[in-house]
């Protein structure tokens, strides 16, 4: 059994060993312009977050928001690792990402609108505007739906400004909002429907993406067949119209079922709705991301704790002031965008932008144009958006009149020559580049230069951010000093106010997949002995800046997106002619990692290239485009250890074309040169 185990850690450190052979970069410095209007100059930051002063330095944070009363204990520790944070204190995410800016800035764009279509104008919707709307659905949910605080909703929605209104009308009841990516199945909707137990849920009916006005009701009428399969009745479908007073769907409407919010929002227009009081460590949103087993986790963030990370570190490390646009290219369906689109530059009355479309569409000039005409000065966005762009565009950005301050690079390792086109080219050697590396369940940054202080190393994330002390343990837990060159498991030693309370419905699997791997006694109510486990694998250099390799668990980062072998495996297996399926991630051009699918078929079936492209498609559609596999290998067997375990490590191997390395242990030693004959 252990032998096995130690096998399934070979097994999936392929994504790691892409980034372990960058070498040390030379540094960056940021420009003096850039640190002349920094948020955060203060050298003695780290020292003012440190240890000695634990957990109080986080008041700094909490102190960014409005508190209908203040908290009294800053972190309840007493029972780990469910940490709580400003107990006792009471606030309202809503309230603090609108009403308190009215007085300044109510006539002040909060979200720009840019639809994909260029011949559609970008709207501009003021704080005052966003506060109406807001109050509006609000009230659509408590009088029409009867949600109410501690309720949850599912939302599938794509990236339009009615999803940001509908996540700000939740909080503001204390609706507990569970956000599904637009680009997932109906089948995969479903899914998180029945684990939130969510009785609503709020879509759109279309939205255009490359080129094309996508039908997405189509996937709310699967989802809603599927929930009740696995036994959870959707009372309602709310609607949102992609041109208001229009459908642009082409599934009929469910009588009773279906209704469109322009149609019942009517009813309340310009009501007001009081943002509910609530408490600090009360739940927020859920969201849900790929784990080691097939479920996907619903990781559930506070209010207090996750307000006070995310505007801290908005202001601190996205250097975000009022007065800037800021334009974060992530989909707000996942932590990127709840984070940092929504709650983070909103509580800092900042100008959000929400894009529609593709950044590639209908040419590689789109975002240097929006960035034009919006005068963006902050941008955000994963590496694999700045390879695909750098590839078909890389002479684009210096046709246009745009000047960004800052960018963010996340989601991957960005490798040293892509980030020195983003500095160089996109960035037009005037923008620092943070490099942040954090998780769904931390919801936000972790490890990250700060911008006006620290140089900038390419490939390198940087230290852990104000109050977040990471560190490398090797596989027995002992810390791997800085500067030692070996590889090991990235852990923080510290509880901090962003990361989850706990996974929705399930306090074991919590624990057991964040802190029982280091956890030095399960009796202890002193959190320096739970450190947090996140299952990257990571370096640290001489200068203390941490290098992130990739996942050790089964999670592919295709990307920037989380799935799990075990999902992604089980949708092959949907297939009625496959009998096994193994998933295995290989390096890829421009998504970082690539799932390949090899699947061995049931007696009496014999491969063809329909075979596997009707593979290929199950998974998207099973799970979404995202999940395209690059590759489907059909193989007579799967490599096997004599246990009977599928050996990725070798399949991985066979995909890159790269040396099998000793096979001899194998069941069947003889399917690895027969494979290879095959391709
Ligand atoms: C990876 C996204 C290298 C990592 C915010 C992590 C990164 C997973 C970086 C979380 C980065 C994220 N450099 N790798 N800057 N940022 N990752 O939950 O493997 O969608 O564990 O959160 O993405 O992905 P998630």
């Amino acid at each position: 059994m252990a032998a096995d185990e130690t096998k399934t850690n070979q097994d999936n450190v392929s994504e790691s060993q892409i980034a372990v052979h960058w070498k040390e970069e030379e540094y960056f410095e940021p420009s003096q312009k850039f640190i002349d209007q920094a948020n955060l100059t203060d050298k003695n930051v780290l020292e003012k977050f440190g240890e000695d002063n634990f957990p109080e330095c986080f008041e700094e944070y909490a102190d960014m928001l409005d508190w209908d009363k203040r908290w009294d204990t800053i972190l309840d520790s007493s029972n780990p690792p469910f940490f709580k944070w400003f107990v006792g204190g009471k606030l309202n995410a809503s309230y603090n990402c609108i009403d308190r800016h009215l007085a300044k800035h109510k006539n002040k764009t909060a979200i720009h609108f840019v639809p994909e279509p260029e011949n559609e104008p970008i709207t501009h919707m003021t704080f005052q505007e966003l506060y109406v709307r807001v109050n509006e659905f609000a009230a659509v949910l408590q009088d029409y739906c009867g949600l109410k605080a501690g309720d949850t909703v599912t939302l599938h929605m794509p990236m339009i400004p009615e999803l940001a209104i509908t996540m700000l009308a939740c909080a503001r009841l204390g609706v507990i909002h569970s956000q599904v990516f637009s680009g997932f199945s109906g089948k995969a909707c479903a899914d998180r429907i029945v684990d939130a137990k969510s009785k609503y849920l709020i879509t759109a009916d279309a939205y255009y993406r490359g080129g094309k006005l996508l039908d997405h009701k189509e996937k709310a009428d699967i989802a809603v067949k599927h929930a009740e399969e696995e036994g959870q009745h959707v009372e309602k479908v709310l609607i949102w119209q992609r041109y208001p007073g229009k459908y642009s769907g082409e599934t009929p409407i469910v009588e009773g079922r279906d209704v469109f919010v322009n149609d019942i929002i009517k009813d309340y227009y310009h009501k007001v709705i009081e943002p509910v009081s609530l408490k600090a460590e009360d739940t927020l949103f859920l969201m849900y991301t790929s784990g080691t087993t097939g479920k996907p986790k619903g990781a559930q963030h506070s209010i207090g704790g996750y307000m006070a990370y995310v505007t801290g570190t908005s202001k601190y490390i996205q250097d975000i002031h009022p007065e800037d646009v800021y334009w974060c290219m992530a989909d707000i369906g996942w932590i990127t965008g709840h984070s940092y689109i929504v709650y983070g530059p909103l509580a800092l009355a900042a100008s959000s932008v929400i894009f529609e479309g593709v950044p590639t569409h209908p040419d590689a000039g789109r975002p240097w144009r929006i960035a034009e005409e919006l005068d963006v000065n902050i941008f955000h966005t994963s590496p694999t958006a700045i390879r695909a762009l750098r590839r078909i565009g890389s002479e684009e950005p210096a046709k246009y009149n745009y000047h960004f301050k800052h960018m963010t690079t996340v989601g991957e390792p960005i490798e040293p020559n892509v980030w020195r086109w983003y500095y160089d080219v996109v960035g037009k050697k005037e923008a620092v580049i943070v490099d942040t590396w954090w998780q769904t369940e931390t919801g936000g940054f972790l490890c990250s230069t700060i911008p006006g202080l620290h140089k900038m190393k390419p490939g390198s994330a940087g230290p852990g951010v104000p109050g977040i002390y990471p560190e490398i343990l090797d596989e027995e837990g002992k810390p791997l000093p800085k500067g030692c060159g070996k590889a090991g498991n990235i852990v923080i030693k510290n509880p901090w106010p962003g990361r989850m309370l706990t996974i929705w419905g399930d306090d074991e699997r919590f624990k057991n997949q964040y802190y029982t791997r280091y956890n030095r006694d399960p009796e202890s109510k002193d959190w320096h002995d739970w450190p947090y486990f996140a299952g990257d694998g990571a370096v640290e250099a001489p200068d203390g800046y941490f290098r992130i390799l990739g996942r050790i668990d089964d999670v592919i980062n295709v990307a920037g997106h989380r799935l799990g072998t075990k999902e992604l495996e089980s949708a092959a297996l949907i297939v009625d002619e496959v009998g096994e399926a193994a998933v295995v991630p290989v390096p890829d051009p421009i998504k970082g990692v690539k799932p390949h699918v090899f699947v061995s078929l049931k007696p009496g079936f014999s491969p063809s290239p329909e075979l596997e492209k009707k593979i290929s498609d199950t998974l998207a559609t099973e799970i979404g485009p995202i999940a395209k596999p690059g590759r489907v290998w059909i193989v007579p067997d799967m490599p096997k250890t004599r246990s009977g375990k599928i050996m990725r490590r070798v399949l991985g191997s066979i995909a890159q074309g790269n040396d099998t390395g000793d096979v001899t242990t194998l069941a069947n030693p003889q399917i690895v040169e027969e494979i290879k004959k095959l391709y």
